[in-house]
């Protein structure tokens, strides 16, 4: 089999580039190594960028996202006993919509299903060589002639360990912090996201529909969700994000480790790494999601210079424009998971630093600017 854009992994990075390929003309495949049942019911984030939300309907995937999707205009930070609204509208003339990645990947899929193309699911990618994919499927071994490869898979990916030894970097952090996080059939104690520092650490109030909740609770790393009955997480919640919530069934619950991952250049030859194959943010600011739609319109975009008149110089400035924008958001998201999460150790004095910082932000306009036009999603140019 051959096509010119070969996509491994069928996550948001993949599915997105397919699009903007079709939309070009470009055509290519998605191999997938999980079913269609796994990829579409994988729950992870929830907040689109105001330009990951236009780019989806720009493209024709956005009608389902218009009508259950919940724009924000703002967000709530809460600490010392009470809440402070930052308006992300009033800030920046932008909004955020609320709508699950899993849902997201279901659209995505949907529209490729509907034109017809091919996206094949329950097939790994066992290698990487070159531009030929190896890959099983139906318990038999094929192989993908391609152009160029695009590694959309993931933080556990084939692609990125493929490549030869000293052709790529990684910079790497840990924090001292994971998050459980529940799905749970109960109505959202607030009409938007509420981002909690408390002592005992820190809590995310969020939302999937007006019905069905999505709340964390920072937790120690490696911590068994089966050490969180219900009854505990609910009681937790209330105190440390001090809403009246009302409980319901639990329909999800998971941990979270908070790493930050970096790797570069982001290309070797004609193999391509985006989102999380490339990167991974610690959630608190919800932009890893929107770091792999961004990266992929970057690649997107070179790859159809390319086929139309033979152009390199996209190509080429790809891994670096990428990664202007990749650190930016690892220094955004570094700065949100500091702010808001509360170190084993701490002495009392970086807590008072803590909440002298939250009361900056929140009482500052130019402070509260800053946090929300990076929340909505940074310009290009930045
Ligand atoms: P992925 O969504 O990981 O997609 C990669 C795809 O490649 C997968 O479908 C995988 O099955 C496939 N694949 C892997 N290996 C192979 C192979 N060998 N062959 C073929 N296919 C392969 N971000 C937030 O902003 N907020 C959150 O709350 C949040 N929660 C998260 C919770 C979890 C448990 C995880 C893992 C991530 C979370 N994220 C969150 C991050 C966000 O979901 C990711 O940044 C986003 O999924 C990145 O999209 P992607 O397409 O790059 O990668
Ligand atoms: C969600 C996840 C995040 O990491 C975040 O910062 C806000 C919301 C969510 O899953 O809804």
């Amino acid at each position: 089999m051959r096509t010119r854009v070969g996509i491994v992994g069928a996550g948001p990075a993949g599915l997105v580039l397919a699009r903007l390929l079709e939309r070009a003309g470009i055509d290519s495949v998605i191999l997938e190594s999980r079913s269609r049942a796994y990829v579409e019911g994988r729950v992870r984030a929830g907040v689109l960028e105001h330009g990951t939300a236009a780019l989806l309907d720009e493209f024709g995937v956005g009608d389902r996202m218009r009508r259950e999707g919940m724009v924000h205009r703002g967000i709530e930070l809460r600490f010392d006993g009470a809440g402070h609204r930052i308006d992300l509208e009033k800030l920046t003339g932008r909004t955020i919509t609320v709508y699950g990645q899993q849902e997201v990947v279901k659209d995505l899929i949907a529209a490729r299903t509907q034109s017809g193309l091919p996206l094949h699911f329950d097939a790994e990618v066992t290698g990487v060589d070159g531009t030929t994919l190896r890959y099983v499927h139906e318990g038999v071994t094929r192989e993908l002639q391609c152009d160029f490869v695009a590694g959309c898979d993931g933080s556990h990916g084939v692609t990125a360990a493929s490549l030869p030894g000293g052709a790529v970097q990684r910079w790497e952090r840990d924090y001292p912090f994971a998050w459980l996080g529940i799905l749970a059939r109960a109505p959202a104690a607030n009409e938007e996201l509420v981002y909690a520092y408390h002592e005992r650490g820190f809590a995310l109030h969020s939302m999937r529909t007006p019905e069905i909740v999505r709340l964390y609770l920072q937790v120690p790393p490696g911590t068994d969700p089966a050490a969180w009955p219900d009854g505990r997480i609910w009681d937790e919640l209330r105190t440390r994000l001090g809403l009246a919530l009302q409980a319901g069934p639990v329909l999800e619950k998971s941990v979270t480790p908070m790493r930050s991952v970096v790797t570069g250049p982001m290309r070797h030859g004609r193999v391509f790494l985006a989102g999380d194959a490339a990167h991974i943010v610690p959630p608190t600011g919800a932009k890893g999601l929107n770091l792999a739609v961004a990266d992929v319109r970057v690649l997107a975009e070179a790859l159809v210079a390319h086929y139309r008149d033979g152009s390199q110089q996209l190509l080429d400035a790809y891994s670096e424009t990428c990664l202007k924008r990749v650190w930016q958001v690892q220094r955004f998201s570094n700065w949100m998971t500091s702010m808001l999460h509360r170190p084993g150790s701490q002495d009392a004095f970086g807590h008072r630093l803590q909440l002298a910082e939250l009361a900056y932000v929140t009482g500052s306009d130019a402070a509260a600017t800053t946090l929300a036009e990076n929340y909505v999603g940074l310009r290009k140019e930045l």
